[in-house]
């Protein structure tokens, strides 16, 4: 029996109709899409934290607003991701709990310190950047509310990607102070973001899968090779330089190739040992308990209420 379930569930996903959740589904596929979504939705949050940090030390009032659109934004990004992931039968509390506790991850990229201004530009162009090479293809998901949520993160993502862009755009104008700046923060920001794709296909125990599931329309190394051939032009126009002494052009490939990556680096950050894990969970931990006076608040009164209407129809 549950043969031909899986068989029917697989041929839906080959013909491209969308998984609802109410649909059945493998068990396997909903843990790796409540594993992934939720994941994606603790990103989204943790991802505020690094960007949080200039609001207050922004150079403009206009610097100011976008960047507060931005962090507002990513707010949404997870409470749309959160609730998408509720939908496959896991409630939001354990989700934070998952958080907290370590047992879910968030994207490493969020693990590095935002030293100077420049380094939001660097996060709105290479981190977001990133995200939508990424987030473009989940928009085709086959699972219904994750797809569906997707679309309207995007949009949003381009307005993130073009004013970090613009910042640096404005700084390779600037000052040699400024322009030392810019190069500084693409120094540290690059290879972060070049990792943030995964690890490469032959060591990622998802990927295959996941291919077959259409949650994943291309592999990490596809996205990632997406992102090099797509910054390497883009670095030309804020004459920077990106750190990595072996990009050249392939002809054959049709690709830039590039240097390789610390593997090591990446999972000691997956592991916990980046430069801000610790304090960037400790701020999360945090905003859970001080927010919990609110939660027992709104809790409290949707008690009151529904008692209130109980006894009116009662009456
Ligand atoms: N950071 C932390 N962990 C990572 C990672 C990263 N950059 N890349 C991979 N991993 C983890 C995976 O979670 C998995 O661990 P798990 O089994 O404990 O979950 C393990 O490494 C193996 O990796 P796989 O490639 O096999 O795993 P996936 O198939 O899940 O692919 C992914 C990883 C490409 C990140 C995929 O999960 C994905 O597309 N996630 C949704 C998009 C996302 O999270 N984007 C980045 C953050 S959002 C963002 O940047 C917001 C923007 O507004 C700033």
């Amino acid at each position: 029996m549950e043969n031909n379930l899986e068989q029917a569930f697989q041929a839906k996903i080959d013909r491209e109709e969308k998984i609802e959740p109410k649909d059945w589904m493998p068990e396997a596929y909903r843990k790796t899409l409540i594993r992934q979504i939720s994941q994606h939705a603790h990103s989204e949050i943790v991802g505020m934290l690094p960007e949080g940090n200039w609001i207050t030390r922004a150079p403009s009032l206009r610097r100011k607003v976008a960047l507060m659109a931005k962090v507002q934004d990513e707010a949404g990004h997870g409470l749309y991701l959160y609730s998408a992931c509720e939908t496959l039968g896991i409630n939001r509390d354990t989700l934070y709990e998952q958080l907290h506790d370590g047992t879910a991850k968030y994207s490493s990229i969020f693990n590095y310190p935002t030293l100077t201004w420049a380094d939001i530009g660097a996060i709105g162009w290479l981190v977001d950047g990133a995200a939508i090479m990424n987030q473009v293809p989940l928009c085709r998901c086959s699972y219904g509310p994750y797809a569906r949520a997707m679309v309207r993160v995007c949009k949003e993502e381009s307005f993130h990607q073009r004013q970090g862009f613009e910042i640096l755009l404005t700084l390779s104008k600037g000052s040699d102070e400024q322009k030392n700046m810019l190069q500084d923060a693409v120094n540290r920001w690059w290879w972060p973001s070049v990792m943030m794709f995964g690890p490469s296909d032959k060591d990622s125990p998802h990927t295959a899968r996941s291919m077959n599931w259409k949650i994943k329309r291309f592999t990490n190394d596809e996205l990632r090779q997406k992102f090099v051939d797509v910054c390497y032009e883009q670095a030309k126009v804020l004459n920077v330089k990106l750190p990595d002494e072996d990009i050249k052009w392939n002809e054959e490939r049709g690709h830039y190739d590039f240097g390789a990556i610390d593997w090591d680096e990446f999972w000691q950050v997956v592991k916990g040992n980046g430069p801000c894990n610790k304090q960037r969970v400790a701020a999360r931990k945090k905003a859970w308990d001080d927010g919990a006076w609110v939660r027992e608040a709104a809790l409290a009164h949707s008690n009151k209420r529904s008692e209130r209407l109980k006894n009116k129809k009662v009456a």
